[in-house]
C-alpha cells in the first residue's frame, strides 16, 4: 500500500521528501537513492539510531506542531504512525501543508483505530482491552485512524484518496515477529497483568493459532492528499 500510495503521490518525480516524525528511520531507509530526504523527530535517541539506518537522510530534531522548514520546501510530505501520538493532529497536518510545494502530496500512513478492533476467540479480547488502555495512558488517540479523512479536511487539505488497509491473511506472524509483539505486549500490561495470567493468554493465543480460531484485526487507515 505504501509503495502504491507513494506513486500516486509522484515520488519518482519528486526531489525532497520530508518524513515528520520519522522515529528511527524505518520508513526512511526504505525510499529510493534519488531523493533528497529529510527526517524530523522530538527524540534525540530515535534520531540518533535513523541516523546509522538511513546515513544519507537529513535529519531535525524539532516539533510537528512548528515544522522548522521554509513553506513550500518539500515535495512530498508524510507521516508515519505518528498522528495518533500528538496532542494537535489538525495543526501538526497544516504545518505539513505549509512545507509542501503547491502541487505537492501530503500523505498520512499507518494510522490505526484500536477502538475498532477484532479479537477472537472470546477468551482473548481482554487482551486487546487492557492493550488499547495502556496505548491511552500512553498518550495515544486509539481511535484517531478512523477520523483520517476529516482531519485533513480540517487541516485544508483536499482528500484525494483516503482508506483502510484490508485484514491480512489469518496466518500466524513469523515466530521473531510474534516474540517482539509479546515483549512490547508484557512490558505494556507489566502494571495489568500478573506473570501467570500473561502466559495463560499466550498459551490461549498460541493454541487459537493452532486450532485456526485466532482472528486480530486492527483497522488501519491512510490518506492523501494534494496541495
Ligand atoms: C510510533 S513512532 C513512529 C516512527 C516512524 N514514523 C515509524 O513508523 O517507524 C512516533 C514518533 O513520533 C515522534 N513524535 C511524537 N510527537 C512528535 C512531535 N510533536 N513532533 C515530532 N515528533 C513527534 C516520536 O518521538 C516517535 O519517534
Amino acid at each position: 500500500m505504501r509503495v502504491y500510495l507513494f506513486a500516486q503521490a509522484g515520488l519518482d518525480d519528486s526531489r525532497r521528501v520530508l518524513e515528520v516524525g520519522c522515529g528511527t528511520g524505518a520508513v526512511l531507509a526504505d525510499l529510493p537513492h534519488h531523493l533528497t530526504v529529510h527526517g524530523l523527530d522530538l527524540n534525540l535517541a530515535r534520531l540518533s539510531q535513523a541516523r546509522s539506518h538511513t546515513p544519507a537522510a537529513r535529519l531535525t530534531c524539532g516539533d510537528a506542531c512548528c515544522l522548522p522548514y521554509p513553506s513550500a520546501a518539500f515535495d512530498i510530505t508524510f507521516c508515519h504512525y505518528l498522528l495518533l501520538w500528538v496532542s494537535e493532529p489538525v495543526r501538526v497536518l497544516q504545518e505539513m501543508k505549509r512545507v509542501t510545494r503547491p502541487g505537492g502530496s501530503v500523505l498520512a500512513l499507518a494510522e490505526p483505530d484500536y477502538s475498532a478492533r477484532q479479537d477472537a476467540p472470546a477468551a482473548l479480547e481482554p487482551l486487546g482491552q487492557m492493550q488499547n488502555e495502556s496505548l491511552r495512558r500512553q498518550g495515544a488517540d486509539i481511535s484517531l485512524g478512523g477520523r483520517l479523512a476529516d482531519l485533513f479536511l480540517r487541516a485544508g487539505i483536499k482528500p484525494i484518496e483516503c482508506g483502510a488497509l484490508a485484514p491480512a491473511p489469518f496466518e500466524p506472524p513469523a515466530p521473531e515477529e510474534q516474540e517482539m509483539e509479546w515483549a512490547v505486549l508484557q512490558a505494556d500490561l507489566a502494571d495489568s497483568l500478573s506473570s501467570a495470567e500473561f502466559q495463560t493468554y499466550r498459551s490461549l493465543d498460541a493454541q487459537a493459532w493452532r486450532d485456526g480460531t485466532r482472528r486480530l484485526y486492527v483497522p488501519t487507515f491512510f490518506a492523501w492528499g494534494r496541495v
